[in-house]
């Protein structure tokens, strides 16, 4: 729909240049997901395999691989197993934080399948965040690298802070810019960040690679979430692979709605303030709240957005050296825009 009208004006990007570039690492790094998701405890290996096996886009993992390689000092091509174990430890924390949100958002479909907290229940979902959480700072240990260790630990903190931010503020129409950008930076930006900057720390890039691509990733991560929350009102379900209009039907306040709020002002005040602030909603309200989102181009604003921070990752990135790992994280930046899943 009018998501796909605005891509079309401007380069779609891709990931492939990237997932090629990164094939065998990324392959080590599935390897040690799956060797380190095991347990004696039963549900934690079924559990986690659920969600792991069923896929997901490993960006941030493929952001770390790529910010070592970027990174690397004279693109030496050697080993990069710092990396690697910190590319795990990314998609883990990655992972836990998917487990505690589908609670915390009562969301029932994740990556094309069941939320796990409706096959094995809320209890089992959150501990085995925890489990996955702890088993993400093992890795980390045994890199014995310090710096980026806190780099991580310290994004583990700012995500839980953005959660928690989302879950007091973002429920209520009042909700200014400012502070849902400052939500969406915590909840989501800070990981992409962190795992760029990470990964070019773990391969001892010079501080102004490191700069470069945490920059890169905090405005990657900015346009991914913006791009997510546009895809909540003009996505599909089935591509997606979660349920598009979860954010409406749990009266989350994001960008599209905000700004289809202020466009509808004097017009529409009953139809927000009964289906957002009081919290009253029905699948028709979902229909004319997406009706009014995309006709109030909405979508298209919020996606423009996500466009300009986009462009800005890809302006951080002039500071790396020219090459095939730079130029397919310039297309990674625009793919993250103008996906549909
Ligand atoms: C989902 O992230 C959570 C958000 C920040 C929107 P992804 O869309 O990267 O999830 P997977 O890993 O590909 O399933
Ligand atoms: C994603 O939050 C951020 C984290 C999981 C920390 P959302 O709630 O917006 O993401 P989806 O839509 O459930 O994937
Ligand atoms: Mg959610
Ligand atoms: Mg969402």
């Amino acid at each position: 729909m009018d998501a796909v009208t605005v891509a079309d004006r401007r380069s779609k990007g891709d990931v492939e240049p990237l997932v090629r570039l990164a094939r065998d690492d990324m392959a080590a790094v599935d390897a040690l997901i799956v060797a380190r998701m095991q347990s004696q405890v039963p549900v934690i290996p079924l559990l986690a395999d659920h969600l792991v096996a069923a896929g997901g886009k490993r960006l941030r993992p493929l952001l770390t691989v790529a910010a070592a390689r970027a990174g690397q000092p004279s693109n030496a091509g050697g080993e990069i197993d710092a990396a690697v174990k910190l590319a795990a430890a990314v998609e883990f924390i990655h992972t836990a934080t998917l487990l505690h949100d589908d609670v915390v958002d009562g969301s029932n479909l994740r990556r094309g399948k069941t939320a796990a907290h409706l096959i094995w229940g809320a209890p089992s979902s959150v501990l085995v965040g925890d489990f996955l959480f702890a088993r993400a700072f093992e890795l980390m240990v045994e890199t014995g690298q310090m710096r980026a260790l806190g780099i991580l630990a310290r994004a583990s903190s700012v995500i839980a802070e953005g959660e928690v931010l989302q879950l007091t503020r973002a429920h209520d129409l009042n909700l200014d810019q400012e502070t849902y950008l400052r939500i969406i930076s915590a909840k989501t930006a800070e990981l992409f960040a962190a795992a760029a900057e990470s990964g070019a720390v773990g391969a001892g890039a010079d501080e102004a690679c490191v700069r470069a691509l945490r920059a890169y990733g905090l405005n990657l991560g900015l346009a991914f979430q913006l791009a997510d929350d546009a895809l909540d009102y003009g996505g599909v379900s089935e591509e997606l692979g979660k349920n598009a209009g979860d954010d409406f039907r749990e009266g989350k306040v994001t960008m599209p709605l905000l700004l289809a709020a202020a466009r509808t002002r004097g017009r529409e005040d009953a139809f927000w303030d009964r289906t957002i602030n009081k919290g009253q909603r029905t699948e028709e309200d979902f229909r004319r709240a997406r009706e009014l989102v995309v006709g109030t181009g909405a979508v298209v604003t919020t996606l423009d957005t996500a466009h300009e921070y986009a462009d800005a990752a890809k302006a951080a990135l002039k500071a790396l050296p020219i090459g095939e790992w730079r130029s397919a994280l310039e297309q990674l930046a625009d793919f993250a825009v103008s996906r549909a899943a």
